[in-house]
């Protein structure tokens, strides 16, 4: 799967809007998306999730797409991050399938809860030609890699790594390279607020930084770089600008 998912972090894009689907997405493919889904590794072992397929329909999702999935989860320490983690392994898996995708983060679902859990995303889905995917990712609008990585030993990680999708398009991430280990922070300018509350960024941001790390996991094992993770409690401080999320040892 690993192999998959790095050749996937090419292929992939966002399809903000899917267009003219000429196929749906057929029940073998949904059984094989149902079936990927029960074997997603999680960032959190202990924040339940439960994540549906829903019918576009049920969403307020207008991009054209066929379907949503949906993320719940229990609010605990970094369920952002874990949920971004998860969800990520989906988007990568999907066009393998030729199945596009669109992480959706302004959509409203009918149903708030699953049982005990609380609503906190949705990616949606449609089937799309082959064509429609990324040919040339560094094409891709991105920071620098200088805005985003310090050190010199795995720049070259980094510089895929810097193409993980992220709300807006704000790539929230920093790592820096320390002896033998790679520092994660999810990084606010202070007072830079853009469009969206602040308390929606932290939101977002948070998703985007398991997303990122999903994709730095995924350049390490290509490399063969053995790693030890050792996850932080993001406390969102918004004084604080560059907010520790993970340390990675490499072994
Ligand atoms: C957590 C998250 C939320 C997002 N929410 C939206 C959204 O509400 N509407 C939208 O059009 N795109 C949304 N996107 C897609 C981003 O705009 C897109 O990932 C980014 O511009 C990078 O482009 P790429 O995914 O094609 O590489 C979201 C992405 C992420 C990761």
């Amino acid at each position: 799967m690993d192999d998959l998912f790095y050749d996937m972090i090419f292929k992939r894009k966002s399809f903000h809007l899917f267009g003219n689907v000429k196929e749906k997405i057929s029940k073998d493919e949904l059984a094989k998306i149902e079936d990927f889904i029960k074997q997603v590794k999680p960032l959190m072992e202990d924040i339940k999730t439960k994540i549906e397929i829903v019918p576009a329909s049920e969403t307020t999702c207008k991009r054209g797409e066929e379907y949503c999935i949906l993320f719940y989860s229990e609010k605990k320490d970094n369920y952002l991050q874990n949920i971004g983690y998860i969800g990520e392994q989906i988007d990568l898996f999907l066009p393998s399938l030729n199945i596009g995708s669109l992480w959706f983060g302004i959509g409203k679902v009918k149903e708030q809860k699953y049982e005990d859990l609380d609503y906190v995303i949705m990616i949606a889905i449609a089937k799309m030609d082959e064509d429609k995917f990324r040919k040339d990712m560094f094409k891709s609008k991105r920071k620098e890699l200088g805005e985003t990585w310090s050190g010199e030993k795995h720049k070259e990680i980094g510089n895929i790594t810097r193409f993980a999708p992220s709300a807006c398009n704000s790539q929230p991430w920093i790592t820096e390279e320390e002896e033998n280990k790679l520092v994660v922070y999810r990084y606010k300018k202070k007072g830079k607020r853009g469009i969206m509350p602040i308390d929606k960024v932290n939101y977002y941001n948070k998703i985007d930084i398991g997303i990122y790390m999903l994709f730095l996991e995924i350049c390490l094992k290509k490399e063969n770089i053995e790693f030890e993770r050792e996850i932080h409690i993001d406390n969102c401080n918004d004084e604080t600008e560059k907010n520790l999320n993970a340390v990675y040892k490499l072994k």
